[in-house]
């Protein structure tokens, strides 16, 4: 028996977020240096994202790097960012086959050029695609996300294009990276911590949340079919009875 087949397609999260924690433990355990357990992980991302365009999901935002993480190792930050390198290249690579859209949300312009390219290059092949939207957070963080959205709208002010009193809560959710897709309903974490960490701190209002004991690179499809039913079996209010 899988846990998919007790999903109810009917009641499908349009947009899960993910906050892929563990990699490090992971090839701790192992004895492994620590770029292992990304290198895995991001092996994970991708058999999740297949998994997550095959069953009908429409969004899915992943936190790969967060505005936190430049306070790691110059080691391990190059590390990830060479098999972020792999990452977008096999993306290219295999790009004709595959009907995944990408994108990247978060600060790029502190990324690598060449990273910032590939990203463009990217975009651009995914304006095509039909499939499942695969956010990528990078350099991203929540307050960093609301902070430049603020920006935006103070600049609009100063122009004359809006005055305060025009600013609505739609107006704010338009401006933020997550612009032009719903917010979450569904937001899983693995490796057994409880916190948010800096992620989507505007567009959570209303998500469910569940917390996976499963270290990331160790997290499979049935995992995200068995926390999906665990989200459809809950009770979301939204502050009504
Ligand atoms: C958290 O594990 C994970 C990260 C900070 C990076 C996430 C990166 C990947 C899944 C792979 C690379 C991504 C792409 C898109 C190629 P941790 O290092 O905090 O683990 P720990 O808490 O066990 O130390």
């Amino acid at each position: 028996m899988s846990y998919k087949d007790e999903i109810n397609m009917d009641k499908l999260p349009k947009h899960i977020a993910i906050i892929m924690d563990g990699n490090g433990r992971w090839a701790k355990k192992r004895l492994l240096p620590r770029k292992m357990g990304h290198k895995a992980g991001a092996k994970t991302l991708e058999d999740l994202t297949r998994a997550a365009d095959k069953l009908g999901i429409k969004h899915l935002t992943v936190y790969a790097f967060s505005t936190e993480n430049w306070k790691r190792s110059e080691e391990e930050i190059s590390g990830i960012m060479d098999l972020l390198r792999n990452y977008l290249n096999g993306y290219i690579d295999k790009s004709d086959k595959e009907n995944i859209k990408m994108d990247v949300i978060g600060e790029k312009s502190a990324l690598d050029i060449d990273i910032q390219e590939k990203i463009k290059i990217i975009e651009n092949l995914s304006a095509e695609k039909t499939g499942l939207n695969l956010h990528i957070a990078l350099n991203y963080g929540g307050r960093d996300d609301i902070l430049r959205c603020v920006k935006k709208i103070a600049q609009k002010v100063a122009d004359g294009e809006v005055t305060p009193n025009d600013i609505t809560e739609e107006m704010i959710s338009d401006s933020l990276d997550t612009g032009f897709y719903p917010d979450p309903e569904l937001v899983i974490r693995t490796s057994g911590e409880e916190r948010i960490s800096n992620f989507l701190l505007w567009q959570i209002a209303y998500s469910e949340f569940v917390f996976n004991n499963k270290l990331w690179p160790d997290y499979t499809e049935e995992d995200l079919y068995k926390d999906i039913c665990y989200y459809q079996n809950r009770d979301r209010r939204f502050g009504g009875r």
